[in-house]
């Protein structure tokens, strides 16, 4: 069904985030009336600065109001549904990162598993006394469910049970989570599943801001599995396009009466490994940022990585007539043109 969002209040978890503060940045320059609330634990997993300017571009938005905290902590999770009766919540705040995931997995259980389990509490006791509350959920999930499945391009009918990482564990969990408060409490909910998203002022812990890094300081750079990889790399306006579509339509009922789905958002077109490091190269090349491709060292698999991501979007394609389309060439040249300007400044 169609959700018109204006005049409405969306809560965004993660908003400081980088898919979170460009969704929200696109919803209040393109939907009247719209009002957003986020929340944001302003973590130190990257560089906190980046957070805090994503966030000084929304204060400008007089209908933007951002929340310091944790969605951990069930108390504030109950008093901001209270306070601000969001009838949109999009949960984007996990710890994200599929290596880290190896060292610190405390961390992925508390955001990623207790608290979506406080965001999908909340949402059901939106309806208390009648009230129309959570109108739809949407949250994020990853193409990391897909694990090291062999059949391409992945598939939302895909068998997802051999998750490789925690992190991968805790999305997939997310989507358990997920279908069984919709079954129960008819919460509209609809799950997306990213592939390797990337853009300007992004995340420094993903590899073509870390490469980036690196080269520019003449470092050599470290390639797994020997260059051997596949990434279905999507551009951030893309996502945040999807997003948008997806957000404003809540899905039918399955056979079981479920309101629930899930959609792959991703490029359907993976880049080798290697060609994404030339591509970056080149980029910085013709901003006089580079004047040479650099050292590469090629090193066998990381633990929790998988072999290649390829993303089937033909259910986004049917439902909102939308898959992305940037290109890698278009994204990288984007991306280092906004480092060029970062990167002076820092
Ligand atoms: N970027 C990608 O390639 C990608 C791919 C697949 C899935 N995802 C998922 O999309 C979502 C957004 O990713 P992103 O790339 O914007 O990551 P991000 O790390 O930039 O954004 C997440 C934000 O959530 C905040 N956060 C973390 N834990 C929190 C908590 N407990 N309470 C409140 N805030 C918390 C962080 O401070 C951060 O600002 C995440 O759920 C991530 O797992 C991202």
């Amino acid at each position: 069904m169609k959700l018109d969002l204006r005049n409405k209040t969306v809560l965004i978890t993660g908003a400081a985030g980088f898919i979170g503060a460009n969704l929200a940045k696109q919803l209040l320059i393109t939907i009247p009336a719209i009002k957003i609330v986020g929340i944001d634990n302003m973590n130190d997993y990257y560089d906190v600065h980046l957070k805090e300017s994503r966030l000084d571009e929304l204060a400008c938005f007089d209908n933007f109001t951002i929340i310091n905290g944790t969605i951990a902590d069930k108390m504030l999770i109950k008093n901001v549904f209270k306070e601000y009766k969001p009838e949109v919540v999009v949960n984007l705040a996990a710890q994200a990162g599929v290596r880290y995931s190896i060292t610190n997995p405390e961390v992925y259980i508390e955001s990623n598993i207790i608290g979506f389990f406080n965001v999908l509490e909340a949402c059901r006791n939106s309806y208390i006394d009648g009230a129309k509350g959570v109108e739809h959920l949407v949250y994020a999930s990853s193409s990391s469910v897909y694990g090291s499945n062999k059949k391409v391009p992945y598939s939302t009918k895909d068998k997802v049970d051999n998750p490789v990482s925690l992190y991968a564990a805790t999305k997939k969990s997310n989507e358990l989570m997920a279908h069984a408060y919709s079954k129960l409490y008819k919460i509209p909910s609809t799950g997306l599943r990213f592939f390797t998203v990337y853009g300007p002022a992004g995340r420094p812990d993903m590899a073509y801001f870390s490469f980036t890094n690196k080269i520019v300081k003449g470092d050599k750079i470290q390639i797994f599995n020997y260059g051997d990889m596949k990434r279905d790399f999507t551009y951030i306006d893309d996502i945040v396009t999807g997003l948008i579509n997806v957000v404003q339509k809540t899905p039918e009922a399955t056979e079981d009466g479920v309101p629930y789905h899930i959609y792959n958002i991703g490029n359907h077109s993976p880049e080798s490994l290697m060609y994404f490091v030339e591509t970056l190269e080149k980029c910085l090349m013709s901003e006089g940022i580079i004047d040479k491709p650099v050292e590469k060292e090629l090193l066998p698999m990381q633990p929790g990585d998988v072999y290649q991501t390829y993303a089937d979007v033909d259910e986004l394609v049917e439902d909102f007539g939308f898959k992305p389309g940037t290109s890698l060439e278009e994204g990288l040249s984007r991306f280092v043109k906004w480092y060029r300007g970062y990167n002076k400044n820092n």
